[in-house]
């Protein structure tokens, strides 16, 4: 049984790729310093696949016990790297976490990797790195804008460090996949998304707002250039972005990539607005949404969403599950962690 390296395994979308894993026969162990994520995520892994994935709480930014960790795990095939940090504001607020969180910790594992005659790595990227794109759909030879926040920038910057190391590390491949918006929860609703404090993405204010842990949702601008004036954005399901790690990782295991480093958009090809969400939401859930139209957030972009033709050709991948799956799961998800 191959064994892969999960970081940031009990995370939103970390958690869906150990479960899609499991289903296809690895046996994972799973790297997390608890930082944003419970340790009963391990449990409801468990429920859902019977097994309970390998477990080490280490903080990666810690160099000699990635070292350690590696030396103890040698015979890891592959790692797909979750664990960072990814709230823009708090990054603005504080950039060195993010370069510490975000880069010191990538450049600890690339170090382990490049020593070893072969590695397999699949990295989180983000359609962040296009910034507002000049045309839309958005495919991987867009120009990559300059970054808006620290965090953007950890994720250009740590996709450049692994080209960089791919270069001149033989037998090192990586995968970078650029997600669009992640959204929903695995239809067990034994794992999902649980943000720490008040959500800053729509999908979880939404349900937390249904189940009355908020007054009202704020719609940030509804004057925009688009068909209803809300921001447009290409919502991915969780479990079919996780379906996409497992493709991307045996690309590298079965070397079928063109390369040693390659880039693939994630995302379902179709834009969806606030107010579409917001619609879908209400349809799924027969429940009414409080939410009030408020001014612009800062640094929103006006619409973005990804040409899927690469991933789709090339890696093999298509998104199978629609808007109203994902809402209608994230909602299953939120009223269970409520107790509703
Ligand atoms: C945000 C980040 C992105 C990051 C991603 C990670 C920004 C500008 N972008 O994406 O870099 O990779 O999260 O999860 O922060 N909205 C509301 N009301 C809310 C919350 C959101 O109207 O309470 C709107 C936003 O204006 C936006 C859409 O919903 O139009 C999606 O917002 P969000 O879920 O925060 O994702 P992004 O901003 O696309």
């Amino acid at each position: 049984m191959k064994q892969i390296l999960v970081t940031g395994g009990l995370g939103f979308i970390g958690s869906h790729t150990v479960v899609a894993l499991q289903e296809k026969g690895y046996e994972v162990v799973i790297i997390d310093n608890l930082s944003n994520s419970s340790i009963e995520v391990l449990d409801g892994i468990e429920h859902i696949t019977g097994v309970r994935p390998i477990f080490e709480e280490l903080d990666l930014r810690d160099k000699e016990k990635v070292e350690a960790f590696f030396s103890t795990y040698a015979s890891v095939e592959g790692v797909i790297h979750f664990a960072a940090s990814k709230a823009v504001g708090e990054s603005v607020q504080n950039p060195l976490l993010y370069y510490e969180n975000n880069l010191a910790a990538l450049v600890y594992i690339l170090k382990e990797l490049a020593k070893k005659g072969s590695a397999n790595f699949i990295f989180s990227s983000s359609c962040t790195v296009y910034g507002q794109p000049d045309t839309l759909p958005i495919t991987e030879s867009a120009p990559v804008k300059k970054a808006e926040s620290p965090y953007g920038n950890t994720k250009q910057v740590g996709e450049e460090i692994i080209k960089d190391t791919c270069n001149i590390a033989a037998g090192l491949k990586a995968i970078a996949l650029r997600y669009f918006n992640p959204i929903g929860a695995h239809d067990s609703a034994e794992i999902g998304e649980l943000p720490l404090g008040v959500p800053q993405n729509l999908v979880p204010f939404i349900t937390q707002t249904a189940a009355g842990l908020r007054k009202e949702l704020s719609v940030f601008g509804d004057d925009y250039p688009t068909e209803d004036g809300t921001c447009v954005r290409d919502y991915i399901h969780v479990v079919d972005l996780a379906k996409a790690h497992v493709i991307a990782l045996e690309r590298l295991l079965e070397d079928k990539n063109e390369g040693n480093y390659e880039i693939f958009n994630l995302g379902t090809g179709t834009g969806s607005s606030v107010l579409e969400v917001i619609q879908s939401f209400e349809k799924v859930s027969g429940e009414k949404l409080n939410y009030k139209i408020a001014p612009r957030r800062a640094g929103d972009v006006i619409a973005v969403y990804a040409d899927t033709t690469k991933a789709n050709n090339v890696l093999g991948w298509k998104s199978e599950l629609t808007l109203d799956d994902a809402m209608a799961s994230a909602w299953k998800w939120e009223k269970k962690v409520r107790g509703l």
